[in-house]
C-alpha cells in the first residue's frame, strides 16, 4: 500500500475472506481477490435484514509486527447476534483463524506505526438464496473485507459536538445489543440530519423514555464527573461495546477510578466534566457539547481532550499498538 488512508474511507485490499453455509455446515472457508459477492435478489438480507457484522482492527506495532485487538471478545458478540437474527453461528476458533488468515493476507495493507492508522476488519455474514417468505434463509455467506484507515469523527483528539434525535435506532426488548445491520438502517435519518446540521453524530435517548442519553450512531458514550468517576449507559438497547468494556477495566484497574454503568439523564449534564464516544472505528472521541431539543449543553472540557480521557486514551491505544504490556491477553500478535 502506497497511499495513506483518508479518514474511514474504504480501500480495497488484496483479497477477502469467504465461507458458504449451505446444507446444515460451513465450507472450509478460502480467500477471493474480488470485494464482490453475487447473490440471489431474493436473499433474506436484502429484504429483512438477516445481516450482522463486527467491526475490529489490526494495529502495526513499533516493531513492525501486526497485531489485533479482543478479536476474541468480537467472535463471541458476533455468534449472539447471529443467534438473535435465527442465523447459524461461526464457531469462535474458525472467527479467529478466518480474521488472521485475512489480516495476514493483506498484511501490506495495514498502515505503518505513529499515525493512529490501522486495518480494519470487517466480519459480516448475511441470508442468501431464494427466499419470498419471511422465514430464514436456506444458506448463509460469512465474509471478512479489510481496509486501511484513519480516524473516523475526523481526528479523534479535538472534541467534536453532537446532537440529541428524537428517532429510535433500537426498540426496548429489540436489537440494540446486536450489531445488525437493521439498527445502522434505523439510524441513519439521524445520522444525516446531524451531519447536514454541523454535528459529528446523533445521540440516541433510551428508546421507552425518552430522558436518558444510550449510544451515538457509531460509538457508546461515555462521562467523567468531576470527581473522577467514569460513568456510562446501561441499558439493553445499547451495543455492548469492547472498546467501553475496555476502558471501563482499565479506568478502574489501572486508573482507580469508580466506575459506575448507570442513568445519564439527557436535562442533567452539569455533573459531567469530560464526555466521550467510544468504539473500534471511533476509538476515543472526545464530546464537546450535546444539544438536545435546542438546548446547547457544552462540557467543562471542550477544547481539548480531558485529563481522565487523555489518560485513559493514551492507555488504551498503548496497548493496541503495542507500546504498553497488554493486562488480560487482549492482543494477539500475528
Ligand atoms: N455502539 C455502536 C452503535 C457501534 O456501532 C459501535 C461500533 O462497533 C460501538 C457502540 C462500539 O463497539 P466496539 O467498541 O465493540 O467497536
Ligand atoms: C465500528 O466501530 O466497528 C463500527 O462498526 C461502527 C460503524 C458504524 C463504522
Amino acid at each position: 500500500m502506497n497511499q495513506r488512508p483518508n479518514g474511514f474511507k474504504y480501500t480495497k485490499a488484496h483479497v477477502m475472506y469467504l465461507s458458504m453455509w449451505k446444507d446444515g455446515s460451513w465450507d472450509e472457508g478460502r480467500l477471493d481477490p474480488s470485494d464482490q459477492l453475487t447473490i440471489s435478489g431474493l436473499s433474506t438480507a436484502l429484504h429483512y435484514g438477516q445481516e450482522c457484522f463486527e467491526g475490529l482492527k489490526a494495529y502495526r506495532r513499533q516493531d513492525g509486527r501486526v497485531q489485533l485487538f479482543r478479536v476474541i471478545d468480537n467472535a463471541r458478540r458476533f455468534q449472539t447476534s447471529c443467534e438473535r437474527l435465527m442465523m447459524p453461528v461461526f464457531p469462535v476458533e474458525r472467527f479467529v483463524e478466518a480474521v488472521k488468515m485475512t489480516v495476514k493476507a493483506n498484511i501490506d495493507f495495514v498502515p505503518p506505526y505513529g499515525f493512529r492508522e490501522s486495518l480494519y476488519i470487517r466480519p459480516f455474514m448475511i441470508g442468501i438464496g431464494d427466499n419470498l417468505g419471511l422465514r430464514p434463509a436456506p444458506m448463509f455467506l460469512f465474509s471478512i473485507i479489510v481496509s486501511p484507515v484513519g480516524s473516523y469523527f475526523n481526528g479523534e483528539v479535538k472534541p467534536v459536538d453532537m446532537v440529541t434525535t428524537d428517532y429510535d435506532r433500537a426498540a426496548p426488548n429489540g436489537m440494540g445489543h446486536v450489531k445488525v445491520g437493521g439498527n445502522y438502517a434505523a439510524s441513519m435519518m439521524s445520522q444525516v440530519h446531524a451531519r447536514r446540521a454541523g454535528y459529528a453524530d446523533a445521540i440516541f435517548l433510551d428508546p421507552k423514555t425518552h430522558t436518558k442519553i444510550e449510544e451515538a450512531g457509531a460509538a457508546n458514550f461515555f462521562g467523567i464527573t468531576k470527581d473522577g468517576t467514569y460513568i456510562t449507559p446501561k441499558s439493553p438497547s445499547i451495543l455492548n461495546s469492547i472498546t467501553n468494556r475496555s476502558l471501563k477495566y482499565l479506568a478502574k484497574e489501572k486508573l482507580n477510578m469508580n466506575v459506575v454503568e448507570g442513568e445519564i439523564f439527557i436535562d442533567d449534564l452539569s455533573h459531567l466534566e469530560e464526555a466521550g464516544a467510544c468504539g473500534t472505528a471511533a476509538m476515543i472521541t472526545p464530546i464537546a457539547s450535546v444539544t438536545h431539543h435546542e438546548k446547547k449543553h457544552i462540557f467543562p472540557c471542550h477544547e481539548t481532550m480531558g485529563p481522565y480521557t487523555k489518560k485513559l486514551y493514551d492507555l488504551l491505544s498503548g496497548i493496541q499498538y503495542g507500546d504498553i504490556d497488554d493486562p488480560l491477553d487482549w492482543v494477539t500478535i500475528l
